[in-house]
């Protein structure tokens, strides 16, 4: 293996190299595209009008809603685990219902929330088809891949897991920096042949690596079939609407909370769970999807997805505050801060570390499954060093020092090798 920097250098080099091709190919591919591309996913009104070609329905569609986390150019990282979408060895092995599902469904439990209609997102049919021919336009149709005679052994593939994916991948219980094999969205719809392909070619120009010449085709079978062995039978899916007629303000009577912020955007969990508890005035909007409001949301919260920004207009600006928070964990809810702010919303701020960090603290929860554990984001990458005598340097004043559950301390002070930029919007 490389080391950790090289690794990193060599991905960015690669991703840019990857962003410029991508860059062309939507020029030439996407007539009447380039608009749509270059203007920004936030605050947008309502559905677009769909009377262009599919192609570049597709493009207004990805800059709406998935540019957020997916990036630009489709190559992932913009927000935290989110893949990419136009790598060569993912174009070839995702055909177009794994690609469709995890549009429809999302992956509950992560940033990556549930678009379509049948789960009360914003997309119907005809939109997840052209976003899939915008996604396509980046590389080209799925292939026949590969089968395996091989039989795998899980027991076996565990062990392998632990030594060859777990830094990346995480465990059911502490995610890493890559995406969750442990989904069950994920592992309703990944066949053995689609998780083969990428162990054996990697997704190059991403951390994933090649495993074809570390481990033997055994090898590969058995952790294959220790990530299938996790399956587990998806529930069935109930649609639901978010409720119209919900209150905005919480405790209308009670008094204003103090806040302290960080970096003037940042409160932290502790900080609005004991507002709730002291029953202050306050808004709490969920920017995640409405599906995944359904699925949890912090009780009281309203549901404003950050690609339906207009909606803020019932939000009262008088001077309440009003708390933002999403699952990524932090960009859905920096759109919609900003969009708050940009309205001249006088106490605004992003709650730090998302909803699933406030999950996992066991804060109060409400919705149709708050049961079901959800693995642990990672913890921020250390801050570079500085001075010297400066003690025990914390990321975050506002992170609490209690350790988290199921956190495996291999899994926290192993060095985050994919790019992991945590940009704040
Ligand atoms: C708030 C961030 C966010 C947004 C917005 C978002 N995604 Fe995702 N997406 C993710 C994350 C994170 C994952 C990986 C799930 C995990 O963490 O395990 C993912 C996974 C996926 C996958 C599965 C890829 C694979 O390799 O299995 C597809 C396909 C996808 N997203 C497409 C989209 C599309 C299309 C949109 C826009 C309609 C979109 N996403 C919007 C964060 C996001
Ligand atoms: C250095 C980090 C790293 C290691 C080690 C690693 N992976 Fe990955 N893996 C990733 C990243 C990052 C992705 C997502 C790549 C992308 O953006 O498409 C990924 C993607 C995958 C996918 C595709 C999933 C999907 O829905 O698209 C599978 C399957 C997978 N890895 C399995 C494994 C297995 C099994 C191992 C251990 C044998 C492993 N990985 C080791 C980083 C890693």
């Amino acid at each position: 293996m490389l080391s950790p920097s090289a690794t990193t250098f060599r991905i960015f080099s690669l991703l840019s190299v990857l962003a410029l091709t991508a860059a062309c190919s939507r020029h030439t591919g996407a007539a009447g595209g380039p608009s749509a591309a270059t203007s920004t996913a936030r605050a947008a009104p309502s559905t677009p009008a769909s009377n262009n070609s599919p192609l570049a329905h597709g493009a207004e569609l990805y800059t709406r809603y998935c540019t957020l986390c997916h990036a630009k150019e489709l190559t992932g990282y913009a927000a935290d685990n989110a893949p990419s979408l136009v790598s060569r060895t993912f174009l070839d092995s995702a055909t177009d219902s794994f690609i469709a599902d995890a549009i429809v469904n999302g992956r509950p439990g992560t940033a990556m929330g549930a678009y379509g209609k049948s789960r009360s997102g914003p997309l119907d049919d005809n939109d997840v088809h052209a976003l899939i021919a915008f996604i396509r336009s980046h590389g080209g149709p799925a292939k026949p891949l590969p089968g395996s005679s091989l039989h795998g052994d899980p027991v076996h593939g565990s062990l392998l897991y632990h030594d060859e994916c777990e830094k990346c991948h995480g465990s059911e219980s502490q995610r890493a920096t890559a995406l969750s094999l442990f989904n069950r969205a994920l592992l309703a719809t990944a066949t053995p042949d689609f998780l083969r392909y990428a162990v054996v070619n990697g997704r190059p120009p991403t951390p994933m690596p090649s495993f074809a010449k570390t481990l033997t085709p055994q090898d590969i079978e058995d952790v294959v079939a220790f990530v299938i062995s996790k399956q587990k039978a998806a529930g069935p899916v109930v649609p639901q609407e978010v409720p119209k007629d919900l209150p905005v303000v919480l405790n209308p009577k009670g008094k204003a909370p103090k806040f302290t912020l960080r970096d003037e955007r940042f409160v932290s969990a502790e900080q609005v769970k004991q507002a709730l508890d002291e029953h202050r005035r306050l808004v709490i909007v969920d920017a995640r999807s409405p599906a995944d409001w359904i699925t949890f949301h912090i009780p009281g919260a309203i549901s404003v997805p950050y690609y339906q920004a207009k909606e803020l207009e019932r939000i009262p600006n008088d001077g309440t505050w009003v708390i933002a928070y999403c699952a990524c964990p932090h960009h859905a809810s920096g759109a919609i801060v900003d969009a708050l702010r940009e309205r001249k919303y006088p106490h605004t701020a992003v709650l730090d570390e998302g909803i699933l960090f406030w999950k996992s603290r066991a804060y109060p929860l409400a919705g149709a499954d708050t049961a079901t554990p959800t693995p642990v984001p990672p913890p921020p990458p250390l801050p570079a060093p500085t001075v010297a005598s400066s003690a025990t340097p914390k990321p975050s004043a506002a992170r609490p020092a209690t350790p988290k559950p199921g956190a495996t301390p291999s899994a926290t002070s192993k060095p985050n090798t994919a790019p992991q930029p945590r940009t704040l919007p």
